[in-house]
């Protein structure tokens, strides 16, 4: 279960060194968009040796359609990232061609048969929009479904994708939801997209609180000082926790109850289910800490 996934352009020894340190649950290694084409072979070899040896190093590679995909993951895949970011993804088709390769590389370059993980950016092509259910079943490898607005204004050619109080225009604000529904369609996790302003520490914790609302489980970073709010928004609260175990208590104190009263609100098995996803999660977080505590 990742929060936060934090970016890091690829041809920055600095920023890659300071990665790690920072508490992102994920490291996103970038050979796509913040990384100019002149850098590219530098970016993939200092990719490699980054993400070897590391369990939470993840590559995002160039679209599957530009000519470049290929050399990134040849140069890439010996070190074995966690899992590979698809940028630009026309349908599902891109990340099923994607699994077929990394059988190939996998098996080449000696990694575990089927664990490297994908995660498509599945809103930055206007056409991707039409045929999202695509991801249902599509491959084991789908580790979830993030969305962007940046390449997708650009391809609208729109002058801007947030309104002047912040917020997503509502081309954007469709493409967030459909994401949302695609991800809990196909059973993987939906992950929000970046928030760009990296000074704006309240706007970017409204954002992330919207998003856990929302059914998002995580988010893009692309700046250190996001991480910890991201992680915050992610984790439920203890008060979270206390009511989830509340609502579990209450069902099995009434075995054959299928709607129930608490504090004045119906809950039924929507709830209990919610419910019962909070503590699962708030368990694995205790035991994740406990583990990084053991270590130290
Ligand atoms: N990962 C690791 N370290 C980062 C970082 C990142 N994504 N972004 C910034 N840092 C480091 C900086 O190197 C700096 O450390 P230093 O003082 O030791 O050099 C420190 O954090 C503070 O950075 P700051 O000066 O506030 O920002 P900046 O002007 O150096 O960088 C960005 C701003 C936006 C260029 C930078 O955050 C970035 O490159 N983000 C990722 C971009 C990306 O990957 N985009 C693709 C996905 S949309
Ligand atoms: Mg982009």
């Amino acid at each position: 279960m990742i929060r936060s996934f934090l970016f890091v352009p690829g041809d920055s020894e600095r920023k890659l060194a300071k990665a790690g340190a920072v508490g992102a649950d994920a490291i996103i290694v970038d050979l796509e968009d913040s990384v100019a084409a002149d850098s590219r072979p530098r970016a993939r070899e200092l990719a490699r040796e980054y993400i070897e040896g590391r369990d939470d190093a993840w590559l995002r590679i160039n679209p599957v359609d530009s000519g470049e995909a290929l050399d990134d993951l040849q140069a890439v895949m010996p070190a074995a990232p966690s899992g590979i970011v698809l940028p630009k993804a026309r349908s599902a088709d891109d990340a099923a061609r994607l699994a077929t390769k990394l059988d190939e590389l996998e098996s080449r370059y000696d990694v575990s048969a089927g664990t490297t993980r994908i995660l498509p950016i599945c809103t930055e092509r206007p056409r991707a929009l039409f045929s999202l259910d695509s991801y249902v079943g599509a491959t084991p490898r789908l580790a979830g479904l993030t969305w962007g607005a940046e390449d997708l204004s650009a391809a609208l050619g729109a002058r801007a994708n947030r309104g002047e109080d912040g917020h997503w225009l509502s081309p954007y604000e469709l493409a967030r939801s459909l994401c949302l529904f695609a991800a809990a369609a196909a059973e993987v996790p939906a992950i929000d997209t970046v928030y760009t302003d990296f000074r704006d520490a309240e706007g970017l914790a409204s954002f992330a609180a919207r998003a856990a609302r929302d059914g998002f489980t995580g988010m893009l970073a692309i700046h250190p000082a996001q991480v910890a709010t991201i992680n915050e928004a992610f984790s439920p609260s203890a008060e979270d926790v206390r009511r989830a175990e509340r609502i579990v208590a209450l069902f099995r104190a009434h075995p054959g109850a299928g709607a129930l009263a608490l504090d004045g609100e119906m809950i039924d098995k929507p709830h209990l289910a919610q419910a019962r996803r909070t503590i699962a999660l708030a368990t694995k977080l205790k035991t994740r800490q406990q583990g990084q505590g053991d270590q130290q």
